[in-house]
């Protein structure tokens, strides 16, 4: 009885593989390493006492796929295996398209063969599109995503949607991840972005260890408390511990099933850099320049349904938040290394 995780060495993965292990669960783990480091292991390991079996291969890969779920006793599936830059999607969609939607395919078509029938999948509040309401509930209108990553989260969903349709005693849970940032409180694993980060967190970071100058502030004439753009942060801890509750959940049989996982409480782009601020007593250079094309307003989640039904609720916030992605980031300045 073991837990397939794919992209288990990643950031959102990683955090989930060590709340696994905790909890006693037998993990496998199969990565292909495009955008995590082999040092993640070793990381696990010195936080859990534990090793996970480790496979270094493409989800898309059918063939070399096969031969783990021929090997492994594998009831659950955990998949967090996806390209996630929304920058690249836009540059190259048909690798996004291939990687993200190819590797879900492969993994139902195995799922099916193995007879393994409980899911856990990674989307996100992308999948809204351009909201015309806060706070987003799992009912609201999906669509009009905003870039080709977006897009193929979507494309997922409805796969699952289909699989489900056809496969009746499957167990799907869609997660929607709101923002998570934070990182777990030993340090020793957290957000390895390569290259200059695309998300907020990462980016105040860098500003905090020296690596960056200052932090471009992406428009201040959003409709928001302070102008700024304003989102759902949800600490990785906690957004971890949501698959352990999704997993919970599918031992009910229920079909398919989708939640939001976030807060419910929004805060602006300013807001976090001042809790950042006062979190790690340090002052983080910012400079208010032209919108990012694609951002929204406001985005938040409705979480009534993730407690109600499975009884996910968060116990972390944004100051336990700073504290963590920055105990990360100091005690590791080139994250993972080379
Ligand atoms: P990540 O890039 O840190 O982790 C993804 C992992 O998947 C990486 O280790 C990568 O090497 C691996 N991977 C990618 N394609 C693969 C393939 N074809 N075969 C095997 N391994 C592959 O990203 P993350 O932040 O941990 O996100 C995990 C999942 O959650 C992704 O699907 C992402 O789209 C989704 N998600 C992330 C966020 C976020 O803000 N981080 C928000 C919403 C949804
Ligand atoms: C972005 C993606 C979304 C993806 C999510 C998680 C876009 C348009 N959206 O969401 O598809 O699911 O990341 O990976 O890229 N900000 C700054 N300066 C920065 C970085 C961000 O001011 O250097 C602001 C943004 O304008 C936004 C907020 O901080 O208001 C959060 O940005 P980010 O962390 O990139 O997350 P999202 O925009 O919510």
């Amino acid at each position: 009885m073991a837990v397939l995780v794919t992209g288990g060495t990643g950031y959102i993965g990683s955090h989930t593989v060590v709340d696994l292990l905790n909890n006693g669960y037998d993990v496998v783990i199969v990565d292909n390493y495009v955008n995590s480091k082999p040092e993640v292991l070793n990381r696990i390991f010195k936080i859990t006492d534990k090793k996970p079996r480790f496979y270094e291969i493409s989800v898309q890969d059918e063939e070399k796929m096969s031969e783990v779920f021929e090997k492994e006793n594998i009831t659950d599936v955990i998949h967090f295996a996806g390209l996630k830059s929304v920058a690249e999607s836009v540059a190259k969609p048909q690798l996004y398209f291939d990687n993200n939607v190819g590797s879900s395919k492969v993994l139902l078509k195995l799922m099916n063969k193995y007879g393994v029938k409980n899911l856990v999948f990674s989307s996100s509040a992308t999948v809204y599109g351009v909201p015309d309401h806060v706070p987003l509930k799992e009912t609201d209108k999906v669509g009009g995503c905003t870039n080709p990553y977006g897009q193929t989260k979507l494309d997922i969903e409805y796969l699952l949607k289909d699989y489900a349709k056809e496969h009746k005693d499957a167990n799907i849970a869609i997660l929607r991840y709101f923002n998570p940032i934070g990182a777990h409180s030993s340090g020793l694993i957290g957000e390895d972005p390569q290259g200059i980060p695309n998300n907020l967190m990462p980016y105040i970071t860098q500003v905090a260890v020296g690596k960056r100058d200052h932090l471009n502030v992406y428009g201040n004439d959003y409709k928001t408390v302070d102008g700024t753009g304003v989102r759902d942060y949800i600490h990785v801890v906690d957004l971890a511990r949501g698959h352990l509750c999704a997993l919970k959940k599918l031992e009910q049989k229920p079909g398919l099933v989708i939640y939001n996982l976030g807060t419910g409480k929004g805060t602006s782009v300013l807001e976090l850099v001042h809790a950042f601020e006062k979190a790690n007593n340090i002052k983080i250079n910012y400079v208010i320049c032209e919108r990012r094309p694609g951002d929204v307003d406001e985005n938040y989640a409705d979480c009534h349904k993730a407690y109600e039904e499975m009884g996910f609720k968060t116990k972390l916030d944004i100051v336990d938040a700073c504290r963590d992605s920055w105990h990360w980031q100091k005690n590791n300045p080139n994250g993972y290394g080379d």
